[in-house]
This record gives structure tokens, C-alpha cells and sequence, in this order.
């Protein structure tokens, strides 16, 4: 699959096939993900594979917190409320998502059973956690060091016909996680990719969310000259 065609057809994927993923593919998609640039090739991430027994662990516990009112306990926090813009977007695409599912804005108990969907990370047959270094918890550049590695992996998921969704819903109780993956205590959790073959009956999938105009976020300067 040509790049051009990966990026521009790519979408966040929420219904997964039962079938499995590969070892040999998984490695496949990280090796090519781990070609990502990083602020002076420092490299910081960790990738964490589950699937099976350890990944249902992890939902199970993930879940139940979840229901008993359990704080979400996360290393980095992502669920502050967005505010403005941001705000309108983040409404925007739950709105798209819930029209295609059919769910109705007053159908309490249809947009909590997507919630949950989401902290099962949509019943994927697997779950890359992803970490970094804890030692680099203040450089705000491996964060982003980090977040170019998650998106090459969406990308080459993409390009061998998986789907995938980065989700922070899925480690929203990373105590549990850390200790069902064995994750040591020197890795901070950043999020985790939900990630199996798309189910091509799963309406959701189907969603293309919006983009704002290039006029909107980018400037060219000097071009004129
Ligand atoms: C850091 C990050 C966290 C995300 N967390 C969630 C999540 O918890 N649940 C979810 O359904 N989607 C999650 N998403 C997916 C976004 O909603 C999605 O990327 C965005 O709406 C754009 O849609 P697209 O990926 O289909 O282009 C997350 C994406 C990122 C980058």
C-alpha cells in the first residue's frame, strides 16, 4: 500500500474480527514503527504486547474499577476537560460516532455501554501499551518522541489491513495494567493501541472524522517572493 493511500484512508477503528494477530506480524508493524525520528535518536519508548489471558486481565480489571468508582489513576493525565475548540471538535466526533451506532443523545444506557466498549479497548485481540522512560517525564519532547512512534504504528497497522485505535480508555487504571503487563516502575504509561482486523459490519468503523482547512493551521511564508 502506497503511503499517500495509508494516511489518507486511515481511521480509528472500534470493532475487531475475533480473529488472532500474528507474533510474526506484530513485530512486522513495530520494527517498522521503531523507524520513527526521535529528539537526538534518544528513543524513549517501551512497547508492551498483550493478548489472551494477560489482555483480558488487563480489561477486566481495567472495567471493574472503572464500575466501582474508581478513580481514573493515570501516569499522565488526558482526560482534563477540553475547553472552546477543542471542546466543539471532541463533541463533534462522540456526535458522528453515536449517529453511526444509532445511539440517541438521551440513551443513557446505549452511550454507557460504548464507554465501557472503550475500557475493554473495543474487545481488540491485542493491546500495545506504550511507554517511555521515566527518567524523561519532564522533556515534553518524548512525549512527542513517543507520539510519532504510536502514529508509524497505526500507519503500518493500517498498511497490512489491521485496525487500530490509540486509547487513553484503556489504561485508565494503569496501576492494574502495570501490574498485570509486569510494566517496571522506571516506564511511565502514556496510552495504549487497541489493535486487530476490522470488522468490515461494525458501522462505527466506517466514521471519517473531520479535519479543520490547512488555511486554518498552517501559514507559508516567503513563497511569494
Ligand atoms: C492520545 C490519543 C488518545 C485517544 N483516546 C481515545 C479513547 O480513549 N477512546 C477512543 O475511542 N478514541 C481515542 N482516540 C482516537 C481519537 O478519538 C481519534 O484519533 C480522533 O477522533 C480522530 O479520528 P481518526 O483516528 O479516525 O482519524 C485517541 C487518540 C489519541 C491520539
Amino acid at each position: 500500500m502506497e503511503l499517500e493511500q495509508a494516511i489518507n484512508e486511515r481511521r480509528s477503528i472500534r470493532g475487531f474480527t475475533k480473529d488472532p494477530v500474528s507474533q510474526e506480524t506484530l513485530q512486522e508493524i513495530i520494527a517498522l514503527a521503531n523507524r520513527a525520528p526521535s529528539s537526538m535518536n534518544t528513543q524513549p519508548w517501551h512497547l508492551h504486547v498483550l493478548t489472551g489471558a494477560p489482555l483480558e486481565q488487563v480489561r477486566r480489571g481495567n472495567t471493574e474499577r472503572m464500575l466501582d468508582g474508581t478513580p481514573p489513576s493515570r501516569d499522565i493525565e488526558d482526560y482534563a476537560a477540553y475547553e472552546g475548540e477543542h471542546r466543539a471538535r471532541q463533541i463533534e466526533i462522540a456526535v458522528q460516532l453515536f449517529e453511526a451506532m444509532g445511539i440517541e443523545r438521551h440513551d443513557k444506557e446505549r452511550r454507557q455501554d460504548w464507554v465501557m466498549r472503550g475500557f475493554r479497548q473495543f474487545d481488540a485481540p491485542v493491546s500495545i501499551v506504550v511507554c517511555f522512560d521515566r527518567s524523561l517525564l519532564d522533556n515534553t519532547i518524548a512525549h512527542f518522541d513517543t507520539g510519532a512512534m504510536t502514529y508509524g504504528l497505526v500507519l503500518a497497522a493500517w498498511s497490512k489491513g489491521l485496525g487500530a485505535v490509540i486509547n487513553g480508555q484503556g489504561i485508565m487504571q494503569s496501576p492494574v495494567v502495570r501490574e498485570i503487563a509486569n510494566i517496571p516502575e522506571d516506564q511511565i504509561i502514556l496510552t495504549c493501541v487497541a489493535l486487530g482486523w476490522p470488522d468490515e459490519d461494525f458501522v462505527a468503523n466506517s466514521v471519517v472524522s473531520r479535519r479543520r482547512a490547512l488555511e486554518n493551521t498552517t501559514r507559508f511564508l516567503g513563497f511569494e517572493d
